[in-house]
C-alpha cells in the first residue's frame, strides 16, 4: 500500500498511528500527548485486522492529561505496549539509520528488540537483565561510600551474571540467524557482503570478581553486556564510519528483510521515506522483494517514486486520507 502526499501532508501521522495501534507505542516519540491533535483534548485510534477468518479490533486511547489505556476486542489490556503479543510491526523510518550510525546502545536496543521478536519466550530478558544491573550498580555506591559491606553486592553480582550470561546467549542466537538472510539481503540490494559480528564475551562470575575493586572504585559495572555491540559491515569495511547515508539505509533495510525471513508469520511492515536517497536499481530491488511480504505500507512525495504497482494506493491531503 503506497501513501503518497505532498511534505506535511500528514503521511508520517497515519504510519505512525498504525504502529500506535499494533504495538502500542509510536516509533518516533515516548511522549504520547505529542501524538494528540493540536487543538484536541485526548485521542485515539482504532482498527480493524484481518488474519484470515479471524477479526481483530486493537484500540489505543490517549485520554487528556492521562497516560494510554489499550484494549483488544473491547478487553482492556495490562499496558498498550502488549499488543506486541498479538501482532507484529516492523517499521523503517529514517530515525532507524541511528542501528548503523548512532553508538553502541542503539544497535544494543535493536538486537533487543529482535531477540524479543525471534524469541518471545526471552522477551524479558533486557529488562531484567537492566534491573539487577542498576541494582549492582546501587550496591556499588553504597560499598563505595562506607554504608554497607562488600556482601550487599554479591547477591547482586550472581544475577548480573546470570541473567547477562543469557542476555549474550539469546544476542548471539539472534545474530547467528540474521547472518545469512542479511548478506542475502545486502548482496541483493547492491551493498556487497553484508557481515554482523556480535562483539561481547559472555559474562562469568570470574571476570566479574576479578574486577570487583575498580566497579566499586568507579560505582558501576564495568563488564557485560551493556556495553557490548554489534559490528556490521560490508566485508571488511565498517559501515557505521565508513559508509555512505545510502548505504547506511540499505543495511537498514537489509537487517529489517533479514528479521522478517526470520518470523513466523509475515509482519505488518511499515516504510517511512525510504526510497528517497536511493538509486532506481536499488529502489526495483527493494520494492520487489518488499512486494513479497503480505502487508507493506510504505510512503512517498510522488506515485512515480515506488517502480511497482501498488495494491492501493491511499492519497493524504492536509491530514485527510482518500
Ligand atoms: N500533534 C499534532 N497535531 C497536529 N498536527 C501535528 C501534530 N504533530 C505534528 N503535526 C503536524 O502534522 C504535519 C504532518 O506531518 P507528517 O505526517 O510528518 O507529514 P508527512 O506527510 O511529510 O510525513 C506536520 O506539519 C506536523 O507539524
Ligand atoms: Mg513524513
Amino acid at each position: 500500500m503506497l501513501f503518497v502526499g505532498d511534505n506535511g501532508a500528514g503521511k508520517t501521522n497515519l504510519l505512525e498511528s498504525l504502529h500506535l495501534a499494533t504495538q502500542g507505542f509510536s516509533p518516533r516519540t515516548r511522549h504520547d500527548q505529542q501524538l494528540v491533535a493540536f487543538g484536541t483534548e485526548g485521542g485515539a485510534v482504532e482498527l480493524t485486522v484481518r488474519d484470515g477468518e479471524f477479526v481483530r479490533r486493537p484500540r489505543v486511547v490517549i485520554p487528556a492529561r492521562d497516560a494510554k489505556r489499550a484494549t483488544l476486542d473491547g478487553v482492556a489490556l495490562p499496558s498498550a505496549e502488549s499488543l506486541r503479543r498479538s501482532f507484529t510491526t516492523l517499521v523503517f523510518t529514517p530515525d532507524r539509520l541511528a542501528v548503523v550510525k548512532g553508538g553502541p546502545a542503539a544497535r544494543r536496543a535493536y538486537l533487543d528488540r529482535v531477540v524479543s521478536r525471534l524469541f518471545p519466550a526471552r522477551s524479558q530478558l533486557a529488562q531484567e537483565y537492566g534491573a539487577a544491573l542498576a541494582q549492582r550498580n546501587a550496591a556499588l555506591r553504597r560499598v563505595q561510600l562506607g554504608l554497607s559491606s562488600r556482601d550487599a553486592i554479591e547477591p547482586w553480582s550472581e544475577q548480573v551474571v546470570t541473567l547477562g550470561a543469557a542476555l549474550v546467549e539469546a544476542r548471539r542466537e539472534a545474530v547467528a540467524a540474521l547472518v545469512d538472510p542479511f548478506s542475502d539481503n545486502t548482496g541483493a540490494l547492491g551493498l556487497g557482503e553484508g557481515t554482523l559480528v556480535y562483539e561481547g564475551e559472555a559474562l562469568t562470575s570470574g571476570d566479574l570478581a576479578a574486577k570487583l575493586e575498580s566497579d566499586i572504585a568507579r560505582g558501576i559495572t564495568t563488564l557485560g553486556p551493556h556495553l557490548h555491540d554489534l559490528a556490521i559491515a560490508d566485508g571488511a569495511r565498517a559501515l557505521r564510519p565508513f559508509g555512505s547515508q545510502g548505504e547506511q539505509r540499505l543495511a537498514v533495510l537489509a537487517l529489517l528483510l533479514a528479521e522478517i525471513a526470520l518470523l513466523p508469520s509475515s509482519p505488518l511492515l511499515l516504510l517511512d521515506d525510504v526510497l528517497s536517497e536511493l538509486d532506481s536499481r536499488r529502489r526495483r530491488v527493494l520494492a520487489e522483494r518488499v512486494s513479497t511480504i503480505e502487508q507493506t505500507v510504505i510512503t512517498a512525495t510522488h506515485r512515480s517514486a515506488l517502480p511497482v504497482e501498488p495494491a492501493h494506493v491511499v492519497e493524504v491531503t492536509h491530514g485527510q486520507a482518500r
